[in-house]
């Protein structure tokens, strides 16, 4: 049986702004600079096929930083697929910010963007053959709220999808992550910016029902962090803003009847005198590089979880 190489990239939270020299006293001082940076070190990367960015592509959801980013990304070589973090959209309708329908004609720019019946920015696309890409949309939309949401809607159209390709290997993308494991919910830190406990749950069993999931990804804690439940990888990206400017890149090695995933982060710029909160930023040794082994299970489907009935 044939196994397929596949490599790919994760970038996140690159909080693009216009170049006003105003700070947030967590950001780096150009985003700009990061971002071509990251730009060019993947069209180096070889045999690279793809790039996913997990959210918060700009800070402010504002027209003109999301032309820049755009142009910007003209310069990558490969396919890249975008994802909605909550400071991408403001559904309040206040001048100057992005909302939702604003932010996917933006993206259908870009990537073949349909969107699923959910009422939200969700979709579903084949960026390889046997490769699933799904992103969700966990925002709140009351800019910026951290918190994550996932609504039963969501969650319907997620488990039907999934058993309409049950041979494809999932890549999920959702900015907030929808971390399950003791430990990482048990910290206070990252409370206030994760998916609500219950709907992360539910989450969970519908991709341990599908089985062939190659990764969680999501961004938004600034934090690269890795854990494995169920044989289901979830990580969280370090950020490209900074203290340090960093992003991720996987090597899966896939067939249909077994996985393999191993990543590591590639630290881009020599950013800001190290702030109190950098060894929080590194992670640890297992949250930057490592190799796991994916669970397949057969296709057969999970009862629909309690929550989202
Ligand atoms: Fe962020
Ligand atoms: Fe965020």
């Amino acid at each position: 049986m044939a196994t397929e190489r596949i490599r790919f990239a994760q970038v996140s939270d690159i909080h693009l702004m216009p170049e006003t020299g105003c700070r947030c006293w967590w950001m780096s001082e150009s985003p700009r600079r990061q971002l071509e940076a990251a730009i060019a070190h993947l069209n180096q990367v070889p045999d690279l096929r793809f790039v996913v960015f997990t959210g918060d592509l700009v800070d402010q959801a504002d027209p003109p930083s999301f032309q820049c980013f755009q142009e910007i990304l003209s310069q990558l070589r490969v396919p890249y697929y975008l994802s909605l973090g909550n400071h991408d959209i403001d559904t309040l309708g206040r001048k100057g910010r992005f909302n939702r329908d604003q932010f996917v004609r933006w993206c259908q720019d870009q990537f073949p963007l349909q969107l699923a019946p959910t009422g939200y920015v969700d979709y579903s696309l084949a960026p390889l053959p046997g490769i699933r890409l799904i992103a969700l949309d966990a925002s709140l939309g009351r800019f910026p709220l951290p918190q994550g949401v996932l609504r039963p809607a969501q969650l319907h159209w997620l488990s039907e999808h999934l058993q309409s390709v049950p041979e494809e290997w999932l890549i999920l993308l959702i900015h907030q992550p929808p971390f399950t494991s003791a430990r990482q919910m048990d910290s206070v830190l990252f409370r206030k910016y994760r998916v609500l406990t219950e709907q992360a749950l539910a989450l969970h069993d519908i991709l341990a029902s599908h089985g062939r999931v190659v990764a969680v990804l999501s961004g938004h804690l600034h934090v690269p962090k890795m854990y494995v439940r169920d044989g289901i990888p979830y990580l969280t990206a370090p950020p490209l803003v900074g203290p340090i400017s960093a992003l991720r890149v996987f090597e899966l090695d896939v067939n249909p009847r077994r996985g393999i995933l191993r990543y590591h982060w590639v630290n881009l710029l020599e950013l800001d005198p190290s702030p109190l909160w950098h060894g929080l930023v590194m992670g640890t040794r297992r949250d930057r590089w490592g190799e796991i082994p994916l669970r397949v299970k057969g296709s057969q489907s999970l009862p629909l979880p309690a929550a989202i009935r």
